[in-house]
């Protein structure tokens, strides 16, 4: 597999999907090497902006051929800015992007039952997954779950995909009325499920990585940690993980990441530097403030 690419990419359809945004990018220099997990970063506000940080976003789809020759598709909730100036792309518009970014997430060696859980737009990843699991005689079962309907994203391609699916919402607009931790332990205990993928909020993966781990289940999440650089110069994106040695590090999300061990991720601590993480201060640092552009 090659590393990153930087290609200046030309926007193939952008359509709206519920709540979000689906951009479609040829690159067929990116397209290749991409696994699910992987990430790409996009520029954004054209050659003139003063946003200088590129936006990171997971891979819903990498198609190598078809009638375009090498796509990326991503998938966008409008936030801020960057996002925005996104969304109103169209076609024939240029977008600078670099790919594949990150680690992706590990197929299991043998066909064991996975349940695949998606928070909002967190499910975009987890369709091109799912496949490569079932190419390997996986069973998947998949929940996703959402505020509301309209935040719900891959529900059809989950259903044609997936062995059985479960859907949450936080108002009961569609599928149960919940959140996805409702029906993860039951749904483990049924399909005697041995891997749990997760993406989504952090609050969400915190919850899914504990249930996985009470089941004996191994879990894997992919975070969503605040970037700028995205290539692991920074510092930006850290977050406190224990090694298989018992220490904790401060690791980046962006080249570390973004898909960890479910049961190594300092969930509470996420968003500090803990005391006794390698090489910490003796003090507590303040939470950074400002933001970032
Ligand atoms: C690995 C990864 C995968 C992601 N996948 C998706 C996805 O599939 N769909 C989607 O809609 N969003 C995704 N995000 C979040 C997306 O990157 C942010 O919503 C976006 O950067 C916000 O930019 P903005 O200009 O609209 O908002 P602003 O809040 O104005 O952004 C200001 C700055 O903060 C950084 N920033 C703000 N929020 C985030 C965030 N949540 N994560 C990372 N950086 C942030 C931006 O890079 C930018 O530099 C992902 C983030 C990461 C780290
Ligand atoms: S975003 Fe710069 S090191 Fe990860």
């Amino acid at each position: 597999m090659s590393g990153p690419v930087q290609a200046d990419a030309e926007v193939v359809a952008v359509r709206r999907a519920g709540a979000y945004h689906r951009l479609v990018l040829l690159a067929p220099a990116i397209a290749g090497s991409v696994r699910p997990g992987h990430f790409v970063a996009l520029a954004v506000g054209g050659p003139a902006s003063s946003m200088l940080l590129r936006r990171a976003f997971s891979v819903h789809r990498a198609e190598e051929r078809g009638r375009s020759g090498g796509t990326v598709e991503v998938v966008l909730a409008v936030h801020g800015p960057g996002t925005a100036w996104l969304a109103e792309r169209r076609p024939g518009d240029r977008v600078d992007v670099i790919g594949p970014l990150g680690k992706p997430f590990a197929l299991p060696r043998e066909p064991v039952a996975c349940v695949l859980v998606g928070g909002g737009y967190g499910a975009a990843p987890l369709a091109s997954l799912a496949e490569g699991l079932r190419a390997r005689g996986c069973a998947v079962h998949t929940v996703l779950g959402a505020a509301t309907a309209d935040r719900l994203f891959g529900v059809l391609e989950a259903k044609r995909i997936s062995d059985s699916l479960e859907v949450t919402t936080d108002d009961g607009s569609a599928g149960r009325n919940g959140i996805v931790s409702d029906v993860l332990p039951d749904l483990l205990t049924r399909t005697r499920s041995e891997v749990v993928y997760a993406c989504g909020p952090m609050g969400m993966l915190a919850e899914v990585a504990r249930i996985a781990a009470a089941h004996g289940a191994h879990s894997q999440c992919a975070v969503e940690e605040t970037m700028a650089c995205g290539i692991g110069v920074c510092m930006t994106c850290v977050l406190p993980v224990v090694g298989t040695d018992g220490v904790t590090r401060m690791v980046r999300a962006c080249v570390d990441g973004p898909v960890f061990r479910g049961d190594a991720v300092r969930w509470a601590d996420v968003g500090t530097v803990p005391t006794d993480a390698l090489g910490a201060p003796a003090e507590p640092l303040a939470p950074m403030t400002g933001g970032l552009r």
